[in-house]
């Protein structure tokens, strides 16, 4: 008998995957009839030179998804039961026609852009990334505690979280990370456990805001969060940067919720200072206005004392706090948390629920421990130090090769190093020279800066750095 169907070993698909894909779409699309017969598995396997329980296996998943019927006595069968209209060819035109025509919310047609990271050949030196040196990271520490985790079975772990708020000792152990370091004040209670602070700011947007709403922002500003207000329809209105932060005379006095990054702002790297910082608090409490302080890698500043957070010198101010971990450890384990005035903890708590329950029970019970045992503020000690040398190196670098003709802003901190300069078309020149840099410019509401670009150096080597230099001047 010949097949009615082919299968192709070599295409890595499970070969009763493929048989039982054929005989779907041959049904859905007209190709088998309903009442045709269908060959038993024993002739199929036969004819398709594979073993009988592979084709048992595929014919069980058609028998339960209700395609195929037995008939005692006769054989096998494409089901009576299936309804003529449903069976339409289901050519790829009428698919694609069928999506267009699908009506999309105001959020769903607002989602225009996929975020692609640009391709880094081999050959090029990237300073695009400021992600942490993943190699540095004590994956051997992470593994035993996961695996602790796994050996004695807490059913609690594998259910469905009891709380979305987030594992009570994880909760508690950032409570007092961030009291340590960054003197936020709150109990566990106003700790929300999130995958990522991306996450957080969702919740901002969808907690905080309707659609039309105005909300204020830096301009320049991070666009992660600027996409989130965006798809939500909320008004984003921009107040500038100066060496101090954002300029407070400037935020839209009918703004919701102001959104700042005062520890490193992004992209600048400016530290919002102290005087601004009370600046800005004084007239939320006036306005009557949220401050969504985003402390994305605040863990890492090079010089003087770490400026206290908006959350601990707010008082009565409502302050959401966002943090990460995945600049101090990795970002694919997706964990961050927002710290919330007690009013807040409710709704953004049933919002995270409705969006996705928890935050993986697993990993949150690890990461608790990495906390408990010191391992996180030694990695961070020792990343701090890291990074530290290759920020040196790049300064020392630019200042070599480039002299004047670049000026680093910003403070000495976090991940990235903007600078200014006044060589034109320095990132096409880039790009030539197979270095990685990237602009400033769509970090800008209305008419961008034409010399200002960004320079991540975490993840590279001291070499690497000082050869990417070099090439960008040309000099090597
Ligand atoms: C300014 C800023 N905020 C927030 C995030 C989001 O970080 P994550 O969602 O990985 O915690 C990033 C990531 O790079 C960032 O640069």
């Amino acid at each position: 008998m010949r097949a009615a169907i082919a299968i192709d070993v070599e295409s890595g698909t499970p070969i009763h995957r493929q048989i039982y894909e054929a005989w779907r779409r041959g049904i859905l699309s007209g190709r088998f009839r309903k009442g045709d017969r269908v060959p038993s598995s024993r002739e199929l396997a036969l004819a398709l030179r594979v073993s009988r329980s592979t084709v048992t296996q595929a014919y069980e998943q058609l028998f339960a998804e209700g395609y195929l019927e037995t008939e005692q006595g006769s054989g096998t069968f494409v089901s009576g039961e299936l309804q003529q209209h449903a069976l339409q060819p289901a050519t790829n035109a009428k698919t694609k026609a069928t999506v267009r025509s699908v009506h999309l919310s105001k959020f769903g047609t607002g989602l225009v852009r996929d975020f692609i990271y640009p391709p880094q050949p081999a050959d090029h030196i990237c300073f695009s990334r400021w992600s942490p040196d993943i190699e540095r990271f004590p994956l051997g520490t992470w593994r035993k505690l996961l695996a602790r985790h796994m050996r004695t079975p807490n059913r609690k772990l594998l259910d469905y979280a009891r709380e979305a708020q987030g594992y009570e000792p994880l909760r508690r152990e950032i409570a007092g990370y961030v009291a340590r370091s960054r003197a936020v004040e709150c109990t566990p209670e106003q700790v929300l456990i999130l995958n990522g602070s991306q996450q957080a700011l969702e919740l901002c947007a969808r907690v905080l805001c309707d659609p039309g709403d105005t909300i204020g922002f830096e301009n320049p500003g991070y666009l992660g969060t600027r996409r989130i207000f965006d798809a939500h329809g909320v008004k984003l209105a921009p107040a500038s940067v100066d060496a101090q932060g954002i300029v407070v005379g400037e935020i839209a006095p009918q703004a919701r919720a102001v959104y700042v990054t005062p520890s490193h702002q992004f992209p600048t790297g400016v530290s919002m200072s102290l005087a601004r910082r009370l600046e800005l608090i004084a007239w939320a409490r006036t306005q009557r206005t949220v401050i969504i302080e985003d402390d994305y890698d605040s863990e890492y500043r090079y010089s003087g004392p770490p400026l206290p957070s908006l959350q601990g010198l707010a008082g009565d101010v409502p302050v959401v706090y966002c943090g990460t971990f995945s600049k101090v450890m990795f970002p694919g384990l997706r964990i961050g948390y927002a710290i919330l005035p007690e009013a807040l903890v409710a709704p953004f708590r049933r919002a995270k629920w409705i969006c996705d329950r928890s935050t993986p029970a697993l990993d949150q019970a690890a990461l608790a421990d990495f906390i408990a045992d010191g391992h996180l503020e030694r990695h961070i000690r020792r990343m701090r130090r890291l990074y530290g040398q290759r920020r040196a190196a790049l300064i020392d670098a630019l200042r070599q090769h480039f002299g004047e003709r670049i000026e680093v802003i910003g403070e000495a901190a976090g991940m990235h190093v903007a600078v200014r300069t006044s060589e034109t078309q320095l990132g096409e020149r880039a790009q030539e020279r197979k270095v990685q840099i990237v602009s400033t410019r769509d970090y800008y509401f209305g008419k961008p800066r034409r010399d200002e670009y960004i320079l991540g150096f975490s993840g590279l080597s001291e070499r690497s750095i000082r050869e990417g230099v070099k090439r960008l001047a040309g000099v090597a």
